[in-house]
């Protein structure tokens, strides 16, 4: 079989996400070449090394412009903070790889739009790892909306709530800094909920937003609580917003709400009927059809492990659930498929930038104090 080598530049949480997804996908899924866990690469050697071990990979780097330099190398998977995507993206595009990169895209429109630029005049293969859109709850959700099932879509309803930061002792760590994260919640989770809303309902035409920053300072880290920073990301965002075919939308995404840790509800109305999501329920999917008779009409449990629902009958029999790190390697297998087969695979860079405009559409919203129209 052909075989493709992926050089993966970062190897904590998305980076362990990813390695567990190219050494799962060809054990499960009908591959068209099976992936080389090739090079991994950190800036740290000894701690490299020690990922390289645990992870299976055959080399290590730590320089990303080596992985990206080396011929042997089809593939560059990016999970390095969001402040170095850019670089990383446009320099392998220019080399011929494709790229499968983490979200969010860019820091901000103007790169995002200098990395869709360069994979295109390179003509490779590019992907944002949306991974959400790969639940097979979410993707019958998308089939069922296709389909017309709900029929004219009036209703998106999304929050994703964390709690990590609400101690104001928590130290300023990179992710609340503006120069290396791009923005907060925004572009950390709303991201992912913005994504969703055009994945199931369409592309946004207006939208209105209000960003919160509760902690305005918190200590340095390393300082031991001696010296204090600005915090110059948002805390919380909400966003109303108006999509082109007429739906509304209304979302949330915090880290500031206690309990909640990694907590995504999803609800689409329509005038034939609802589905309602929730990640930490995520083998099921509730559906409401106003064409049940009236004195059956409830929410029914659509458990979708059955093999008719996506991704799930290359897994286990019906019944046996799915969890977060199956999503991921549902995505490196539409990327595998799209590179052997040089198709385009969705969300492309192009939906990056689409992503990326929105989330500057409600940062603009938000310091304006009024509804900005998306381009
Ligand atoms: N898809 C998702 O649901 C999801 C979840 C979490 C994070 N993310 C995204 O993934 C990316 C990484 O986040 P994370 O939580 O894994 O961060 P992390 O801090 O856990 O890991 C970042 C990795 O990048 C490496 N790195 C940073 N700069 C580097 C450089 N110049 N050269 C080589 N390696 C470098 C670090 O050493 C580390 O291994 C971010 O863009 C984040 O938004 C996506």
């Amino acid at each position: 079989m052909k075989k493709l080598n992926v050089g993966m530049i970062g190897y904590k949480f998305m980076g362990r996400a990813h390695a567990n997804a190219w050494r799962q996908v060809d054990k499960f899924f009908p591959v068209s070449a099976q992936p080389v866990l090739h090079t991994i690469c950190g800036r740290d050697r000894k701690a490299v090394k020690a990922a390289a071990a645990q992870l299976g990979w055959e080399r290590i780097a730590t320089s990303w412009q080596e992985v990206v330099a080396d011929p042997e190398i089809d593939i560059i998977d990016i999970n390095t903070g969001n402040d170095t995507h850019a670089e990383i993206a446009i320099a392998a595009a220019r080399a011929g790889k494709h790229i499968l990169c983490e979200k969010p895209l860019a820091m901000n429109v103007r790169e995002a739009q200098a990395m869709l630029a360069a994979v295109k005049e390179a003509g490779v293969v590019h992907m944002v790892c949306h991974n959400y859109r790969r639940i097979p709850a979410l993707a019958q959700a998308k089939k069922m909306i296709a389909a017309g099932d709900l029929g004219r879509i009036f209703h998106y309803r999304a929050r994703y709530l964390q709690d990590w930061i609400v101690d104001p002792e928590f130290p300023l760590v990179g992710r609340l800094q503006v120069k290396l994260a791009g923005s907060g919640t925004h572009g950390d989770i709303n991201a992912h909920i913005i994504d969703l809303a055009r994945y199931l309902v369409g592309e946004f035409s207006e939208v209105c937003g209000h960003l919160e920053t509760f902690i305005k300072e918190r200590p340095l880290e390393g300082s031991k609580g001696k010296k204090r920073g600005r915090v110059t990301v948002d805390d919380a965002v909400l966003t109303l917003g108006k999509f082109k075919n007429g739906a509304i939308a209304s979302l949330e995404a915090s880290r500031f709400a206690l309990g909640r840790k990694n907590h995504i509800q999803i609800e689409v109305n329509g005038s034939l009927g609802s589905l309602v999501f929730d990640f930490e329920d995520m083998n099921r999917l509730k559906y409401f059809n106003q064409a049940d008779p009236a004195d059956r009409q409830g929410y029914r449990d659509i458990i979708v492990t059955e093999k008719v629902h996506p991704y799930a009958g290359a897994w286990w029999p019906p019944g046996h659930i799915l969890g977060y790190e199956h999503t991921f390697v549902h995505t490196v297998f539409e990327f595998i498929q799209a590179v052997v087969k040089g198709r385009s695979v969705s969300p492309t860079f192009a939906d990056g930038l689409q992503n990326q405009k929105v989330l500057e559409a409600v940062e603009a919203s938000s310091k304006k104090r009024r509804w900005v129209k998306l381009t």
